[in-house]
């Protein structure tokens, strides 16, 4: 077996593991390395963060992290076979490529935002956190697109590929930018669009709306949520907001409203006819006062 799992919580779903073993074996194979090994600690959001802390001075919690044990010194694992027999432990037989940390909250709520199975989404940061222990980065322009290949490659060959039936990021930034057209602007002139995802695969839009007491201004996003609340649907997992003017990072009060809902939504933020970019709400609003908190 490629990966030493040790469960340091009691919520991994039963699967899950044999999956992450045949994700490490897919990637085993599609880099071309043989009789490697891996160790795994699925822990909880407090424990990655103190690893976060102390091994890489970053204080919050995140998904996953990699500690290679091999140094590669140029290319990947599959340029560097000597190195990797270097690393031959003769009490399992194989070389050990380093530690893989995953946590099973973070896991958990990327799980919900995309829309998919927890297995799936430890299946996908078993198979990014090997690729890092292969030696792949994703630090650059120049290598994070060879990475994400190689993930899909792996992912793809274990079935676990992205659902069609998914609304993506540009349908969504898409129905913001007509929602936009309807916006009543006419004091500051600055149009917004919002398009919101609800976890039942629905979409709400918002505008926004001002008014001559201009504090009485409603915001696109919070348009949408309000269409969205009073439909019934309350756990999200994108919205997409786009500007007329510049790119639309949800305000301050709007990252406030969406935190209420769904605290690891993904924000998708646009400048009409000039793309778009993609953050973690918990990222934009890091810290925030929720439900919990009370
Ligand atoms: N606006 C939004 O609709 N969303 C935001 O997150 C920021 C600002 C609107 C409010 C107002 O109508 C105009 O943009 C200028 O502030």
């Amino acid at each position: 077996m490629v990966l030493d799992i040790e469960r340091l919580v009691d919520s991994v779903p039963e699967g899950a593991e044999a999956l992450m073993q045949k994700v490490a074996e897919t990637a085993c194979l599609k880099e071309g390395v043989e009789r490697v090994m891996a160790y795994v600690r699925i822990v909880d959001d407090e424990q990655i963060h103190v690893l976060n802390r102390e091994t890489r001075g970053v204080d919050r919690p995140t998904d996953v992290l990699s500690y290679p044990s091999v140094n590669y010194k140029s290319g990947t694992a599959r340029d560097n076979a000597a190195r990797i027999r270097r690393e031959y432990d003769p009490e399992t037989g194989r070389s050990f490529i380093g530690d893989i940390v995953i946590s099973i909250d973070r896991a958990r709520a990327q799980a919900r935002e995309y829309g998919h199975s927890l297995s799936r989404e430890l299946g996908y940061l078993t198979a990014h956190a090997m690729l890092h222990l292969f030696g792949y980065d994703h630090m650059t322009d120049e290598d994070k697109p060879v990475m994400r290949a190689m993930e899909e490659k792996i992912m793809n060959e274990v079935g676990l590929q992205r659902e069609d039936h998914m609304i993506s990021d540009e349908q969504l930034v898409e129905m913001a930018t007509e929602a936009m057209e309807k916006a009543y602007a006419p004091y500051s002139n600055y149009r917004v669009g919002a398009c919101l995802l609800s976890e039942d695969g629905r979409t709400f839009t918002g505008c926004n709306i001002e008014n001559a007491s201009y504090g009485a201004t409603i915001c696109a996003e919070r348009a949408a949520v309000c269409k969205a609340v009073s439909e019934g649907a309350r756990r999200f997992t994108a919205i997409a907001v786009v500007g007329s003017g510049s790119y639309a990072w949800p305000c301050g009060v709007c990252r406030q409203v969406l935190n209420e809902f769904s605290d690891h939504m993904r924000v998708i933020a646009g400048h009409a006819g000039h793309g778009y970019e993609a953050m973690a709400l918990s990222d934009l609003l890091p810290k925030g006062f929720g439900p919990e908190s009370l």
